[in-house]
């Protein structure tokens, strides 16, 4: 065991109350939609029990060594008095990199906030909806006069969709201001910025100790009533017979390392956060590991063994592969008309899912607060009203942008993206700049067990290589699709040859022409961007459709341009506050530490 880092503490840090108190507050920070919603859909599309493998694997050489790097990290910076991204990297490392590092960790957290609190809104809608009887109503009215089975599930399953479309104002931007949305947006704000008025102690780790156990508790009670469905079975076959030749897909294992970035919160910043309110010698080592194994508890026994069995049992195949919206506020309020006592299980449902966000929304605001307070010298009511007015301006656009979802989806991507580069820079930090033994000796310090004796060779090499390989994949298989998006003419062409594309194969059905052979006819017909005139009157009458979805899908496209150049702007306007803040009030806090003989052995 390594030599204490010496020194006396910052006066007036704040502190965890208790050691179950922080593993109940990180794994809160954990467990989310992301367990209850992302990973079912994540599994079943990806091998089913054989996606399994990559996630293990992807658990253990990522997920694990990197949560104990900023644990690490993250406890050593709070001996510097920093409970910020960039204090956090500039104490370890006082070169300009630290500063990028760290202002990315703060620029990831504030911006998942600003999306995260608007699904978060959607599962408090869906559950007072619930619990008032609104859709047991909705699903009567849709399924009346009804007696074929398969008919019934159709009008169901289409009047779910028909619901979250509207409701969340997919057909148009601004639709997600018509109704209670608004109101649910302001109610999770008002909920999540007075339990972070109350502090670290009295407010995140209060609410996280109550929070936890109850959400743990609902789902375990709707898992039983899942288990005891007659013919559960098949569903639960459905979703873990392992498809093996998944394996040989490289999608499936980036999908597995990106499910295990998302669920544990790696590279967020907020792990940094969290654990730099511990003491110095408080134990990290076995604290991650219990946070991580609660989380991975949460989603696989619980959110793998409740949806997509319960989707297939109910609604077939056809309804149980979606991706995490589909299946969550789509399938889901549809089984829930199948099962008897489902307006009592739905509301317990997405209560239970409006808990686990919360519980991970504070821990997206905590690394903003801290770096307002300890590069700025904020108090709490300033710094909890600047980065509520923040955020709210940042979910401005998310709320009124939502044709197709489109600000939400590219805001999400590219704080994905920017969690691997984090992750990344924050592994790199630890292995090569501190050094990945005189890290692991830290870690060790106050450790209940002590780190694998492979651990420092993990760190310095096979977790960096593992993430170097999936963020070159990733960027590879994903980017290209992502940066075409944002040009207006291309998605707008797209979406034009979209709505011809099938008319044009009808017509020549009886020719049955080969998808290629479709293209050629549609470049003859209409040109390379689907607007060479005149049309043959069979094509012509569909003209105004086509010209009403390239339009949509061009606005989509700058809609999409506007949160790049946004997520780029605000990440420079943070980079410039936290270099601003290392030469004042995070520079100054340091070396007083250091004056107190607080330093890195
Ligand atoms: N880790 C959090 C979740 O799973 C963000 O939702």
């Amino acid at each position: 065991m390594s030599k204490p880092a010496g020194g006396d503490p910052a006066p007036q840090q704040e502190h965890w109350g208790s050691k179950f108190g922080v593993i109940l507050a990180v794994a809160g920070s954990a467990v989310g939609l992301g367990n209850f919603l992302r990973f079912p859909g994540v599994a079943v599309n990806n091998g089913g029990g054989a996606f399994m493998i990559p996630y293990i694997l992807s658990f253990l050489l990522l997920g694990v060594p990197i949560c104990w790097c900023e644990w690490t990290m993250g406890r050593l910076g709070g001996r510097f008095g920093q409970n910020n991204g960039p204090g956090v990297m500039y104490a370890l490392w006082r070169r300009g990199p630290a500063k990028g590092i760290g202002a990315l960790t703060l620029f990831i957290p504030v911006v998942v906030y600003m999306y995260y609190v608007v699904i978060e809104a959607w599962c408090l809608m869906y559950a007072i909806e619930f619990f008032k009887g609104g859709f047991g109503e909705m699903f009567a009215d849709a399924t009346r006069g009804l007696t074929d089975g398969k008919e019934i599930v159709g009008a169901v399953v289409g009047k779910a969709g028909d619901y979250f479309g509207t409701t969340t104002g997919q057909s148009e931007n601004g639709g997600m201001l018509v109704g209670s949305l608004p109101w649910m947006v302001l109610i999770c704000f008002v909920v999540n910025f007075v339990i972070i008025y109350r502090g670290v102690t009295r407010g995140i780790e209060s609410f996280c100790k109550v929070a936890m156990p109850l959400l743990i508790f609902c789902a375990c009670i709707i898992l039983v009533r899942v288990l005891t469905l007659p013919n559960i079975s098949t569903g639960l076959g459905f979703m873990w017979n392992p498809k093996w030749e998944a394996l040989l897909d490289p999608q499936v294992w980036l999908a597995a390392a990106g499910q295990i970035f998302f669920t544990l919160s790696v590279g967020f910043g907020l792990i940094l956060c969290y654990s730099s309110y511990l003491r110095e010698n408080d134990d990290v080592v076995l604290t991650s590991l219990s946070a991580s194994s609660t989380n991975e508890f949460c989603e696989v026994i619980l959110g793998g063994m409740i949806v997509v069995p319960t989707a297939f049992l109910f609604l077939g195949a056809e309804n149980a592969t979606g991706g995490t919206f589909s299946l969550g506020f789509l399938t889901l309020p549809a089984i829930m008309h199948f099962m008897p006592f489902g307006n009592f299980f739905g509301g317990m449902w997405f209560g239970l899912l409006f808990l686990a966000a919360v519980t991970s929304s504070l821990s997206m605001l905590q690394p903003a607060i801290a770096f307002l307070e300890n590069g700025f010298g904020l108090k709490r009511t300033g710094s909890v009203v600047l980065l509520g007015v923040i955020t709210a301006i940042g979910a401005a656009p998310i709320i009124y942008f939502s044709h197709n979802l489109t600000a939400l989806d590219h805001a999400d991507f590219w704080c994905n993206f920017s969690m691997i580069l984090a992750a990344t820079a924050q592994v790199i930090m630890f292995g090569w700049v501190i050094g990945a033994a005189r890290g692991c000796r830290e870690a060790n310090r106050g450790s209940d067990f002590a780190l694998p004796k492979f651990m420092p060779f993990m760190i310095r090499y096979i977790t960096p290589t593992f993430l170097i390989v999936v963020l070159g994949a990733w960027t590879y298989s994903t980017l290209p699709g992502y940066i075409e998006g944002m040009s207006p003419t291309t998605r707008g062409v797209s979406a034009a040859t979209a709505v011809y594309r099938p008319v044009i194969a009808e017509h020549f059905a009886t020719d049955e022409l080969s998808a290629e052979q479709i293209d050629t006819r549609l470049l003859e017909l209409v040109g390379k961007d689907a607007r060479k005139r005149p049309l043959p009157d069979w094509l012509g009458e569909h003209e105004t459709a086509a010209e009403e979805a390239r339009e949509a899908s061009s606005d989509d496209a700058s809609v999409a341009r506007m949160v790049f150049i946004g997520l780029i702007v605000l990440y420079l306007f943070l980079l410039a506050l936290a270099d601003i803040a290392c030469r004042n009030n995070i520079g100054r806090r340091i070396a007083e530490a250091e004056a107190r003989g607080v330093r890195l052995e």
